[in-house]
């Protein structure tokens, strides 16, 4: 069977505003983004996503958005795009755009028309409604950003919805009138020559109907009331007749596109990849350093896909999650269990996600609370320190302020020292992190036609993941203690400068991992 360009292709995440600074003011931009594109081409990835880079008010870092069909001037211009297009293009990269249907900016100028009266024509393009009998808000639904899902319209008393910030009210999706529009800004990039998009919120458009209350259930561990989980406030089924005309958009507009809901969970993977819907979803590994975890959660998200040739989009980190090497302990443990994790990923069948900084083995940085700027932490009142951490710019060079990102200061503080994370410190170091990454996408570009979809596990000790993919043998260790294995094959590949293959065996350091070629012998 031959593969479509995205089938087992590396995808790598730009967050815009921390990526590459061309005109040093502290905040990135789409003329920065293409300086470095041949970075990212040796690094070796086949595509990149680009977070939303419109005319933003950016209470939500441009998920908050005010124009659809145009380029934020800090980012740069339309013609801004479109040349870092043709030279992601020139170098055989493709070009994702982020698109975020799901809510506007409170700016737009859609909202600001519906709010301007009760018969406005765009009233109906969102969710008004009006309060209870005490004057309480519409529903009990509530933000993911904390807080009531509802914010109030003084001029007229009635709320609107918001699943996120109140600087972003939730579309009315039943309109057929906000999915024409929709349908026209598909085309507009698209036409414009990106390759597809990533879908901001992707199962949620459709809202149920009678923005019903959601029902409170007694926890029996605790005896607190919590929202029942079994109750959904979106899930209708109408969405995907929306994903099915998108499809049909861009099967018109050839080469092939990708669309790719940002949905995490396996059983709308099952509803929603699918050859006439969307191409992929993210399958993003957040469970603990664990092997049995880890092998049920592969499992789980393989099973979830039917289609031939439909595998997960492995994601380790995005711009919305504590870093890796965080996750998996920090400092040195956790940027060696990272590297192992990154083996064992891009050893799976499917695609793989890459979030920018991962490939230097970036840490959650500690941002002080006076310059944190994620709304989650605003809304929280401070309680969860949002997403900042995962945000900080690019260090791009050692020993010159501001890690070389900018000459001047960042829009997230760089954190001291981190420029010996630098790029280019990296690239002049064999064992650096950046290199294991470099070194392991080549070989993975170079196997990929020996690669079978096909997984195969293989018995192997507790605490230790032993997996075939045709050509390919991986094994990861997950625990304390080194462990050997009797596995055949050429070792290709360690994340750990101690695995050593001696004839059958195998030596797997604790927190390592490595590929054999099972076709040399
Ligand atoms: C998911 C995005 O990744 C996140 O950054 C954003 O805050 C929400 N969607 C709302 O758009
Ligand atoms: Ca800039």
């Amino acid at each position: 069977m031959t593969r479509a360009w995205w089938q087992g292709a590396v995808f790598y995440e730009i967050y815009v505003r921390s990526f590459a600074d061309s005109n040093d003011d502290g905040v990135g931009d789409l003329p920065g983004i293409t300086s470095r594109l041949d970075y990212v081409k040796r690094l070796g990835v086949d595509a990149i996503w680009l977070t939303p880079f419109y005319p933003s008010p950016q209470k939500d870092h441009g998920y908050d958005v005010a124009d659809y069909l145009d380029v934020n001037p800090e980012y740069g211009t339309l013609e801004d795009f479109d040349r870092l297009v043709e030279r992601a293009h020139d170098l055989r990269l493709k070009v994702l755009v982020d698109l975020v249907p799901n809510h506007t900016s409170d700016q737009h100028p859609w909202f600001k028309s519906a709010l301007s009266s009760l018969d406005d024509p765009h009233r109906s393009w969102y969710h008004f409604a009006d309060p209870k009998p005490d004057g309480s808000p519409p529903n009990n639904w509530t933000s993911a950003f904390g807080g009531p899902a509802w914010a109030r319209d003084d001029a007229s008393g009635q709320w609107y919805l918001h699943l996120f910030a109140p600087e972003q009210p939730d579309l009315n999706w039943w309109n057929p009138e906000v999915q024409a529009e929709f349908e026209k800004i598909v085309r507009f990039w698209l036409q414009r020559g990106a390759d597809g998009f990533r879908i901001d919120v992707a199962p949620a458009l459709f809202k149920r109907p009678d923005l019903a209350d959601r029902p409170m259930i007694r926890n029996r561990a605790t005896g607190a009331l919590e929202p029942d989980p079994a109750f959904s406030i979106f899930d209708q089924p109408q969405l995907h007749d929306v994903y099915k005309k998108w499809r049909e958009i861009a099967n018109g507009i050839p080469p092939e596109r990708v669309l790719v809901g940002e949905i995490f969970e396996p059983r709308r993977h099952s509803a929603f990849v699918a050859p006439d819907q969307l191409n992929m979803a993210f399958a993003l590994i957040a469970v603990p350093w664990d092997a049995a975890r880890w092998r049920r959660l592969i499992d789980v998200d393989r099973g979830a896909l039917k289609g031939p040739g439909s595998e997960p989009s492995w994601t380790l980190s995005n711009h919305d999650v504590v870093r890796e090497v965080t996750r998996f302990g920090g400092g040195i443990l956790g940027r060696k269990r990272a590297l192992a994790a990154m083996l064992l990923v891009l050893g799976l069948p499917g695609q793989v996600f890459l979030y920018q900084g991962e490939e230097l083995g970036l840490e959650e940085a500690d941002v002080p609370d006076e310059q944190r700027q994620d709304p989650v932490f605003f809304h929280s009142g401070g309680s969860q320190k949002g997403r900042d951490g995962c945000r900080v710019p690019m260090p791009w060079l050692r020993g010159r302020p501001y890690a070389g990102f900018s000459t001047a200061p960042t829009w997230l503080p760089e954190p001291a020292g981190w420029d010996r994370f630098a790029v280019d410190a990296q690239l002049a170091s064999y064992g650096s992190v950046l290199r294991q990454y470099m070194r392991a996408l080549a070989l993975r570009r170079r196997l990929a036609t020996r690669l079978a979809d096909q997984l195969e596990w293989c018995p192997a000790p507790d605490g230790v993941l032993l997996f075939r993919r045709g050509a390919l043998v991986v094994a990861c260790n997950f625990g304390h203690r080194p462990v050997e294995l009797e596995v055949e094959g050429r070792l290709v590949a360690a994340s750990d400068l101690l695995v050593k293959k001696i004839s059958g065996r195998l030596k797997l350091p604790p927190s390592s991992a490595s590929w054999l070629d099972a076709s040399i012998r």
